[in-house]
């Protein structure tokens, strides 16, 4: 069975070793509740380090105070046969003292570009928390390398910017999102859908098609393109729109037109009641 270690000191004895016998390390943060899509992402792990430490930790200074913290889904036995399934070696599931012993306020790190916009707008201090948690991983591993999902587009985002702000000396694997047949981003909200609801989500990935489609047929109005994302959201009564948008890949910057030699991405999010979901796709160029 794979092991599994609580505490700082095991990870860094297991990672000492690894490295020792000359092994590349690779890590993958989660927040457990694994499904196929994080399977993907520690495959992809797998295949460019020697070593994998799959991190399970339920981030609690990443949630807001109206956030659903404590009914995220813990699911620890599935997570080990999905780590493992995928290919890890270690998994790290430290407790919230261990990763706070001076609790969880007392240093923060602000990839400040990013901080207040979409997510970051709608979940204040979301962000803080994610770049706070994902560089003291970072530190407590010492990874060669780590590996995030394309499906969180802007948390890509503020770890890439963080790494090169920092100087971290690691590189940061970006894996595309994995879906289920009908087109639905896999993700561990997606279990808190009714059935109408789980039909219904089917729009977001319609929606970005669409959008796909209509640059790839010529159209170049970055409006244009907002508007097919908005009125195919909009043509379903249970989605509820918190924002569509096509913006510039790298900074976010809400774009006007689409240029050549610019990755210009389509980023959604909407809710299904209380569940909220996000998605994105690239346009083509
Ligand atoms: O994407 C997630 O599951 C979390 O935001 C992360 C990166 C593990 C940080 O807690």
């Amino acid at each position: 069975m794979i092991p599994w270690v609580k505490s700082i000191a095991e990870v860094r004895q297991a990672v000492g070793e690894a490295r020792a016998r000359g092994l590349r390390i690779g890590l993958v943060p989660t927040m457990g509740a694994l499904h196929d899509g994080h399977v993907h992402l520690i495959e992809r792990c797998r295949a460019a380090a020697d070593f994998v430490v799959v991190s399970i930790f339920v981030n609690p200074t990443q949630f807001g105070p109206s956030e659903d913290f404590t009914r995220y889904p813990r699911t620890p036995e599935l997570d080990r046969d999905r780590a493992a399934s995928g290919g890890a070696d270690l998994i790290f599931g430290p407790t919230a003292e261990e990763m706070y012993p001076h609790g969880p306020n007392s240093t923060c790190v602000e990839v400040v570009p990013f901080a207040g916009i979409f997510e970051g707008a709608i979940r204040p201090g979301h962000f803080r928390g994610v770049a706070t948690v994902v560089l003291k991983l970072f530190s407590i591993v010492e990874p060669d390398l780590a590996c995030f999902g394309q499906k969180d587009f802007q948390q890509q985002c503020v770890i890439r910017r963080m790494a090169e702000d920092l100087n971290l000396r690691l590189s940061i694997q970006i894996v595309e999102t994995v879906r289920e047949p009908d087109g639905l981003a896999l993700s561990s909200r997606n279990r808190y859908l009714d059935s109408d609801q789980r039909r219904g989500a089917v729009v977001l990935p319609r929606a970005l098609k669409k959008a796909q489609a209509a640059v790839a047929g010529g159209v170049r109005d970055a409006e244009r393109v907002r508007q097919i994302l908005h009125d195919t959201i909009n043509s379903e009564p249970m989605a509820q729109l918190d924002y569509a948008e096509v913006v510039d890949a790298e900074t976010l910057g809400v774009l006007t037109g689409l240029e050549a030699g610019r990755t210009a991405v389509a980023l959604l999010a909407v809710r299904f009641g209380a569940t909220r979901l996000i998605d994105n796709a690239f346009l083509p160029e």
